[in-house]
């Protein structure tokens, strides 16, 4: 019975996206950035998110959030099904970005780590007040407890001398430590999920790598789930539990790392795979994917990685592929597995 109850536990469902569709109504057309993407996030589980520039990453996220700039782009169908700690669902579709459900939810139960961390965080306060006020917005703690909890979060993200660095301003501090600012501004809630668009891009290799583990441990300690943006197959590869490749708003493939990385299905995401220089196969020659992201404005027929795909047949062209669980938990939306 115990172990049931820890099996249940360990596959407890916080999200759940099912039939996504976030489009921006522009003068040129509307884009479909998100176009049907359903996905369901697991306590204490990560899942990263890959694909290339403009696949609609960054604006999955923000449908979560509700932080699309909306009316402009919004949600236009679907449903985001939110599962508190303390129980029941909430459908984030349907609140009102600006209620007091919502803001409690976004900070409190599902924290965001942006693309650029500099415009995040407010120049002309110290880092130290601005981790305080976003505990004190979603805690009911004095300034002095908020205080403690900001030192224990900054030192939980190896930020060397907290205490201190508490009372310094964005400025003075590297991009590297930005970045962990804005992670253990995250984490200073207990979050049940993180969503990090593309935490450590703009870092250098060692300091990436130290961010990703220090994320890790975080993430196993808290028990958190993670939802990890990044265009880098490397990063998914040493942090992801499963993986979801998006192209042209659409998921292309959704497998275990294991799956994905040993039996990748999807001509796409084989082609990300040729694509990067992955540990093991240095030296090896690689070959970008021939060809660009179409314009949204003007997206092909059928399967929108026809025009770029090896494979391609008349079929691709005509009708966009349906979804296949091709083995247990590895699904793929190409003719060539229908
Ligand atoms: N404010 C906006 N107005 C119009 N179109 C937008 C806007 N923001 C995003 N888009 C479009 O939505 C699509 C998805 O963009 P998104 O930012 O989610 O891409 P991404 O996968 O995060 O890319 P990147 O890797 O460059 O961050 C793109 O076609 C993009 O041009
Ligand atoms: S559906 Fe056709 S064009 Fe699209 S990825 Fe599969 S084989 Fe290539
Ligand atoms: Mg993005």
């Amino acid at each position: 019975m115990a172990v049931e109850q820890r099996e249940l536990a360990a596959n407890e469902v916080l999200l759940e996206v099912e039939g996504l569709h976030t489009q921006f109504f522009t003068e040129q057309g509307v884009v479909k950035a998100v176009d049907g993407v359903s996905f369901t996030i697991e306590k204490g589980k990560v899942l990263g998110i890959v694909g290339e520039s403009g696949c609609g990453k960054s604006i999955t996220a923000l449908s979560i959030m509700r932080l699309l700039p909306e009316p402009r782009g919004r949600i236009v169908s679907g449903t985001i099904t939110f599962h508190p700690p303390d129980g029941g669902s909430v459908n984030i579709t349907k609140l009102d970005r600006h209620s007091a459900e919502m803001r409690s939810i976004r900070g409190q139960h599902i924290a965001m780590i942006f693309q650029e961390p500099m415009t995040s965080l407010n120049p002309v306060y110290t880092v130290g007040d601005q981790i305080i006020e976003a505990i004190q917005l979603h805690q009911n703690v004095d300034k002095e407890a908020a205080r403690q909890r900001a030192i224990e979060v900054l030192h939980q993200v190896d930020i060397p001398d907290p205490e201190r660095r508490i009372n310094e301003y964005p400025h003075q501090m590297s991009g590297g430590q930005r970045q962990r600012v804005m992670i253990a501004m995250a984490l200073s809630c207990y979050p049940s999920i993180l969503i990090a668009d593309e935490p450590t891009t703009a870092l250098d290799v060692t300091i990436q790598a130290k961010i990703l583990r220090n994320m890790r441990r975080l993430q196993q300690q808290y028990g958190m789930a993670i939802i990890l943006i990044t265009h880098d197959l490397g990063v998914i590869g040493q942090m992801a539990d499963d993986v979801l490749v998006m192209y042209v708003g659409r998921k292309v493939e959704q497998a275990s790392v294991r799956q994905l990385f040993l039996n990748p299905l999807h001509p796409y995401t084989q082609g990300l795979l040729r694509s990067i220089p992955l540990i093991g196969l240095r030296g090896k020659k690689l070959q970008p994917i021939a060809g660009s992201v179409p314009s949204p404005y003007n997206l092909p027929e059928g399967c929108c990685f026809a025009p770029r795909c090896p494979q391609a047949m008349p079929k691709c062209r005509q009708e966009v592929p349906i979804e296949a669980e091709v083995e247990p938990g590895h699904f793929v939306a190409c003719w060539l597995y229908k």
